[in-house]
């Protein structure tokens, strides 16, 4: 097979932290509030910004609060688990490795006992319908590492009990995502927008609110989980008070890429650009012989982080090991060839690649890298086969 004549003009396929947006250069950062405070006065009128154009982008409901918090999505995730879990039983899901990392949590590091897990292996979702609605529930929206979603929130009762506590880093404008479902939704800068890293959000409905000032947990809590004081709302988080010092250049990034949202038609342009680029790959994947999907019902499919197997006969007769070396090669010579880089499967999923399709990534680099990938893979068979 001879190799492709036109590259992707970005190969910038991570599904974390992902593409900037299209045309970004550090020019976007000109503005930004650096060496004053973030306490001065344009200091919290960004940070606000960065929260009240997060929720009208993302259409949250006035009375949801919103807040910038450290850490990440793992800072935003650990704080709810943290502060909120504790007074009601709680069904925990995962179907990938995300998802069993919050089990982890709730199970060894807090160590509560009144814990179901609901599980399903890599490229599947577990049954849904086994959560109870007196329960609470901690899940992924997607599942970065196996490209499996939820199809939508259906399966969560309007006249639950319990709080909904949902990691959205993959998902968040992205995928629709049902506010009157969600009490607790987190996600980072660094994923679908392609901001910088170090920041989370975190958003709060009423309901989670309540739980917040009506529950207090026996453990200790540090000074960056804590949301309340004196059984009061902390409502300045809320503000852009932020807990601790934020970067201001990771802001005016975050404002920057909120900006260009706008501009490609706010949530819904967002989600039309991510499920164009899981239709370029869909086609590719439809007429391919040797590269599936992992989830193969579309239904679940992620628009976002999408991985695919190898389903070529030859390379099933391989043991897990080769099958491993073979996808680790494929993405090693596309990384090389610089088409394509950090496209492995993550660490703990099974072995293949995963293309971040979100809104950053332009149609046509997806489209200008499909034969790059089938070059790849005819390269490394071939290598594989004389070996
Ligand atoms: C579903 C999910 N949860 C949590 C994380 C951790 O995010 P962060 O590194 O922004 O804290 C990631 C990152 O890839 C993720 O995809």
């Amino acid at each position: 097979m001879t190799k492709p004549a036109t590259r992707p003009a970005s190969p910038l396929f991570s599904s974390g932290p992902c593409a900037k947006r299209p045309g970004w250069t550090t020019a976007a950062l000109d503005d930004a509030l650096v060496g004053r405070s973030h306490r001065s006065k344009p200091g919290k009128a960004k940070l606000l910004k960065a929260i009240e154009d997060t929720r009208r982008i993302l259409k949250v409901p006035a009375d949801y609060k919103i807040g910038i918090v450290p850490a990440s999505d793992t800072g935003a995730v650990e704080m709810a688990l943290w502060s909120m879990l504790g007074p009601k039983p709680i069904d925990m899901l995962a179907w990938e490795s995300f998802g069993s990392g919050w089990i982890n949590d709730v199970v060894k590091q807090l160590k509560l006992k009144d814990v179901r897990k609901i599980e399903s292996g890599y490229g599947e979702l577990p049954d849904l319908s086994q959560v109870d609605k007196t329960h609470d529930v901690v899940f992924t929206w997607n599942g970065t590492t196996s490209g499996v979603r939820v199809p939508n929130g259906d399966w969560i009762a309007d006249d639950r009990e319990g709080v909904t506590i949902c990691d959205a880093t993959s998902a968040a404008f992205a995928m629709d995502l049902p506010w009157s479902k969600l009490d607790v939704t987190t996600f980072s800068w660094q994923k679908v927008l392609g901001g910088e890293a170090a920041h989370g959000m975190i958003i709060l409905s009423p309901r989670a609110v309540e739980r917040l000032t009506t529950y207090s947990p026996p453990w200790p809590m540090p000074k960056i989980f804590r949301m309340t004081s004196g059984g009061k709302l902390s409502d300045g988080i809320f503000k852009g008070e932020t807990i601790n010092t934020p970067s201001m250049l990771c802001v005016e990034d975050y404002l920057d890429a909120l900006a260009w949202a706008d501009s490609v038609g706010g949530l819904d342009g967002l989600i039309a650009r991510s499920e164009k680029n899981l239709g370029v790959l869909e086609a590719w994947v439809a007429t391919s012989a040797w590269a599936g999907f992992l989830a193969e019902d579309k239904t679940i499919r992620s628009c976002t982080s999408v991985c695919f197997k190898v389903v070529d006969p030859w390379a099933l007769a391989l043991d897990a090991d080769g099958q491993a070396a073979l996808a680790k090669k494929l993405a090693d010579l596309l990384d090389k060839e610089g088409v394509a880089y950090d496209i492995g499967a993550y660490r703990d999923a099974p072995s293949g690649l995963r293309i971040w399709a979100g809104a950053t990534v332009e149609a046509s680099d997806l489209e200008a890298l499909l034969p790059w990938l089938d070059w790849a893979y005819a390269e490394v068979k071939a290598q594989l086969s004389a070996a």
